[in-house]
């Protein structure tokens, strides 16, 4: 794993969207895994504008996002397709039958989860896997206590995440309390895993999951196990990361990074 530590927000997500515009442009059919939430917004936002500026085609990409709320048709604006046609799809080339969230609203939610899994296996995977991190230390709606090898399947959320987005409803008292979401262990097969995570409230949880042991009470921890996961923050959510000046030099030494050191991507 690696940290990339940028000056603000800014900076954290143009680098976020960099690096998924470069794997675009290297494989057009790329599977891209998506996540939703207060923080990607400003990363579709930026995709948006690349895209834009300079081009790109989605038109033979696929994309999978971690979740959906139970009971929340597509329609309905606090869902996450809602979200994600909102920001992301009604921007690109993208065609809406590659685009792909379980289905909140699916009779037998057993079924629909192990078509999801299906889904994601007949397309060959995920190759590169986009994630946030909850207050409650979640990726996707894994929360605490989801096992490490778990599969995509409904999930009761927790009084933190309720508090988390309930805000974000109209009425908060309708949020729905379950979800589908992928697995911990969905998302570890992924090729590899772009974590981005902003802002000073997500720095306790941060810390834990990035240099903390792995534990099921904090489903971001997963992603230590992972062969190619880059963790992109924001220095108010670096704040309580103990190997800081480690990252920065990475950042600042390796040819890898060499490219974005000096621009606000
Ligand atoms: C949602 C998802 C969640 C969010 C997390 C952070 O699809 O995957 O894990 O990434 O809840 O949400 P924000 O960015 O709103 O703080």
């Amino acid at each position: 794993m690696e940290v990339i530590i940028r000056e603000n927000a800014e900076a954290a997500v143009a680098l976020t969207a960099s690096l998924i515009t470069e794997a675009i442009v290297a494989n057009p059919s790329l599977t891209l895994g998506l996540a939703t939430g207060r923080t990607m917004e400003a990363v579709y936002a930026k995709l948006a504008e690349i895209d834009r500026h300079d081009g790109l085609d989605f038109s033979l990409a696929k994309t999978y996002n971690l979740d959906e709320y139970i009971g929340l048709p597509p329609e309905d604006p606090h869902s996450y397709r809602y979200y994600m046609n909102e920001h992301l799809f009604s921007k690109i080339n993208i065609d809406l039958r590659n685009t792909h969230l379980p289905l909140g609203m699916a009779e037998d939610i057993d079924e629909e989860c192990l078509a999801y899994e299906d889904s994601i296996l007949n397309d060959g995977g995920i190759d590169l896997q986009l994630l946030g991190i909850g207050r409650s230390g979640h990726i996707g709606f894994n929360e605490p206590l989801s096992a490490l090898r778990s599969r995509t399947r409904a999930k009761a959320l927790t009084p933190t995440t309720i508090a988390q987005n309930s805000p974000l409803f109209k009425v908060p008292e309708d949020m729905p309390s379950r979800a589908i979401t992928m697995g911990v262990g969905t998302i570890l097969e992924a090729g590899r895993i772009i974590m981005l995570v902003t802002g000073k409230e997500k720095a306790a949880i941060l810390a834990k999951a990035v240099e903390g042991p792995i534990t099921s009470m904090i489903s971001a921890s997963a992603i230590q196990l992972h062969p190619k996961c880059t963790v992109i923050v924001d220095e108010t959510a670096a704040e309580q990361l103990q190997e800081k000046e480690y990252y920065r030099w990475i950042f600042d030494n390796e040819p890898e990074w060499e490219p974005y050191r000096n621009n606000n991507a």
